[in-house]
C-alpha cells in the first residue's frame, strides 16, 4: 500500500513521461477512434463530406492540445480496413482531404517539431498519396516534440497477420529461432513498434466498440467513450478526457 502511494506520486511529478500510470498523470500515448463525422453532417443537412472536412479541423485543434498537455504521441484513426466498403464518392472525398490536409498542415506541423508516422497498410493508397505520405514522414522524421501516428487502411487483425507473417519469414530464413517469438518480439514486429505503450484510447460518437483498432495495443489501455460527434470534439474536450484518464488507477492485474 506505501509503495503504490509512492509510485502513484512519482508518477504525478513525471508528467508526460509517466511509467504508464493514470494517477495524476498525463498519458503518455493517446488513440482516438475519430467516430460521428457523418452523423454531425446530417444534423445539420449537410453532405457526409462536410462532416469529414470539420472532422479534419477537429483532428488539428485536437493534436495541438495533446502537444500542449504533454502527451507524446497521438494516434487517429483516420481511415480502416473496412472503410473500403463505402460508396466510392465518400472514399474519393475522404482521400481528397487527405491530400488537402497534407498540404495545408505539413510545414506547420514540422515547424512544432512534430513527427509523423503512418500505421497501416498504406500502400494500397493511390500513388500519389502514398508519396505524400512518404515524403511526409521523411521530412518530420527527426522532430522529438510530439508523434503523430495517422492510421490509414489500418485494421487491427491486419496488423497482426502482417507482423506474424514477417516473424515467420524470418524464422523460415534462418534468423529468427521460433522460441524467441515472444510477446516483446510480436510487438517489435507491429506498426506501432516505436511508440509508447497506448495509455489511453476514446472514441467519440456514442458507439461502444473498437472497430478493429489496436486490437493488441489496447489490452491494457483505459478506454473512454463520449457521446460527442468527432466534428465537436475540441482542445476541452481532450483536455477533459485526459483529465479523467488522471483520476483512474491502473492495476495491470496487480493488486
Ligand atoms: C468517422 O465518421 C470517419 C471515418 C470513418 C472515415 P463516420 O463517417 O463513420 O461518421 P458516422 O459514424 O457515419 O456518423
Ligand atoms: C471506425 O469508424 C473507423 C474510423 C474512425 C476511421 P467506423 O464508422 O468505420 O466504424 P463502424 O463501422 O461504425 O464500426
Ligand atoms: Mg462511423
Amino acid at each position: 500500500m506505501i509503495f503504490r502511494t509512492a509510485r502513484s506520486e512519482a508518477r504525478t511529478v513525471e508528467t508526460g513521461a509517466g511509467g504508464g500510470g493514470a494517477g495524476g498523470s498525463v498519458p503518455r500515448h493517446v488513440a482516438i477512434i475519430m467516430d460521428g463525422n457523418g452523423r454531425w453532417a446530417k444534423a445539420r443537412g449537410l453532405p457526409r463530406a462536410a462532416g469529414h472536412r470539420q472532422g479534419a479541423e477537429a483532428a488539428r485543434k485536437v493534436l495541438r492540445a495533446a502537444g500542449e498537455a504533454g502527451v507524446e504521441c497521438l494516434t487517429l484513426y483516420a481511415f480502416s480496413s473496412e472503410n473500403w466498403r463505402r460508396p466510392a464518392e465518400e472514399i474519393g472525398d475522404l482521400m481528397g482531404l487527405l491530400r488537402l490536409y497534407i498540404a495545408n498542415e505539413l510545414d506547420s506541423l514540422h515547424k512544432e517539431g512534430v513527427r509523423i508516422k503512418i500505421i497501416g497498410d498504406y500502400k494500397a493508397f493511390q500513388p500519389d498519396i502514398v508519396k505524400l505520405l512518404e515524403a511526409s514522414v521523411a521530412k518530420t522524421a527527426g522532430n522529438t516534440r510530439m508523434t503523430l501516428a495517422v492510421a490509414l487502411n489500418y485494421g487491427g487483425r491486419s496488423e497482426l497477420v502482417r507482423a506474424a507473417r514477417g516473424l515467420a519469414e524470418r524464422a523460415a530464413a534462418g534468423e529468427l529461432a521460433p522460441e524467441a517469438i515472444d510477446e516483446a518480439a510480436l510487438d517489435s514486429a507491429l506498426d506501432t513498434a516505436d511508440l509508447p505503450p497506448l495509455d489511453l484510447l476514446i472514441r467519440t460518437s456514442g458507439e461502444y466498440r473498437l472497430s478493429n483498432f489496436l486490437l493488441w495495443q489496447s489490452a491494457y489501455a483505459e478506454l473512454l467513450f463520449v457521446d460527442t460527434l468527432w466534428p465537436d470534439f475540441d482542445g476541452d474536450a481532450l483536455r477533459a478526457a485526459i483529465a479523467d484518464y488522471s483520476g483512474r488507477e491502473r492495476r495491470f492485474g496487480g493488486r
